[in-house]
């Protein structure tokens, strides 16, 4: 069977955007593939967590995963610092990736913006720790947003490099899973940035475990336009909104894929529904429906978090069979690369 291998990140404050954008696909991908579902600890820590913080995230995104539905018995489902070979094989991969490679990917360039100097080296040398943890397990398929397509090009690039100059055909070279239309969650505030957990207002977006009334008044508050909305001959002929129409209606594209996607539908059947229909009536539906969907996975959550105990004792069962892959390839890794053994 093929092999999935995604991470989240503990940073705190998972949102509507995390939800749609990629856990909520990792629950559908575990019926077709052998998943691994890492909370990616060490890549948190490329810029400064405050320790308590940090293993309350973790247990906040491994309580994500479970609530959503990913089964732990199926999927693994671990924290990447417990298995100590994902930083084994990210100090190989720097030395065979180029800083060339490294000095085109964009997301440095915007995490470290102008204080560029100052950012951490680990900050740098991120996308290597991520080929290192997909190529670890020879994942063949990674879900994953837009923003990582350019590290999932530098993993293939990783694994190329390492094959030719090792003279292998060792790993794979792995396809990304770009999944469903609602991947790119927009602010509820400004519908040309994204829903980010660094956006200043609280009211740009919907945390996965908000109650009700706070979903309903986010929605409420979130920024539309004047106009009903259209019937589904506005759409596209791939069913998507064109982007001229995006450009002009960016708040009311994104509430209308938030709905979709979290109808399970298409857009097109929600405008046959909805034409003609004004926010404030469209939002009423909106806020039922994300209620009923986001409430029963928040509590869930809240409940998972009220027992630290049993949530590491599910990543720690995950470690051990994440190690029991990981071990024999890097293991291999060492006998190509020249390491003696004992
Ligand atoms: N960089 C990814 C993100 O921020 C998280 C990640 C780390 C990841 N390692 C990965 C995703 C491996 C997919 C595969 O979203």
């Amino acid at each position: 069977m093929n092999r999935i291998f995604s991470g989240v990140q503990p940073t705190g404050g998972l949102h509507l955007g995390n939800y749609l954008g990629a856990i909520r696909n990792f629950v559908t991908l575990q019926d077709s593939y052998h998943c691994i579902y890492c909370v990616v600890d060490l890549h948190a820590v490329t810029t400064w967590q405050d320790p308590a913080a940090l293993k309350a995230n973790t247990r906040e995104v491994t309580a994500a995963y479970l609530a959503a539905g990913v089964d732990p018995e199926r999927c693994i489902i671990f924290n990447q610092s417990q298995v100590g070979e994902h930083a084994e094989l990210a100090w190989i991969f720097n030395c065979v990736a180029r800083m060339g490679w490294l000095n085109r990917m964009t997301q440095f360039k915007e995490k470290a913006g102008k204080h560029r100097e100052n950012a951490s080296v680990g900050l740098f040398a991120y996308p290597n720790l991520m080929a290192a943890d997909i190529l670890l397990y020879k994942a063949t398929h990674v879900p994953v947003g837009d923003d990582q397509k350019q590290h999932l090009e530098l993993t293939r690039d990783i694994a190329q490099k390492f094959n030719n100059d090792f003279g292998v055909d060792f790993f794979p070279i792995c396809e990304p899973l770009i999944l469903g239309s609602a991947t790119r969650v927009m602010s509820l505030r400004d519908g040309k940035s994204k829903m980010s957990k660094s956006d200043p207002s609280d009211y740009s977006r919907i945390a996965m475990t908000d109650e009700a009334d706070a979903i309903a008044q986010k929605i409420r508050k979130a920024k539309t336009d004047p106009d009903p909305l259209p019937g589904p001959e506005a759409l596209g002929p791939d069913g998507e909104v064109p982007e001229d129409a995006r450009g002009a209606r960016p708040e009311a594209c994104n509430l209308l894929g938030i709905y979709a996607a979290l109808a399970e539908r298409s857009l097109a059947e929600v405008l046959g529904e909805q034409e003609g229909a004004q926010f404030s009536r469209f939002k009423e539906d909106l806020t039922e429906l994300a209620v009923a969907k986001l409430g029963p996975i928040g509590a869930e959550m809240k409940r998972l978090m009220a027992e630290p105990d049993h949530v590491d004792a599910i990543l720690r069962r995950g470690a051990e069979r994440a190690h029991a892959i990981a071990h024999p390839i890097l293991d291999e890794v060492h006998e190509i690369v020249g390491f003696l053994r004992p």
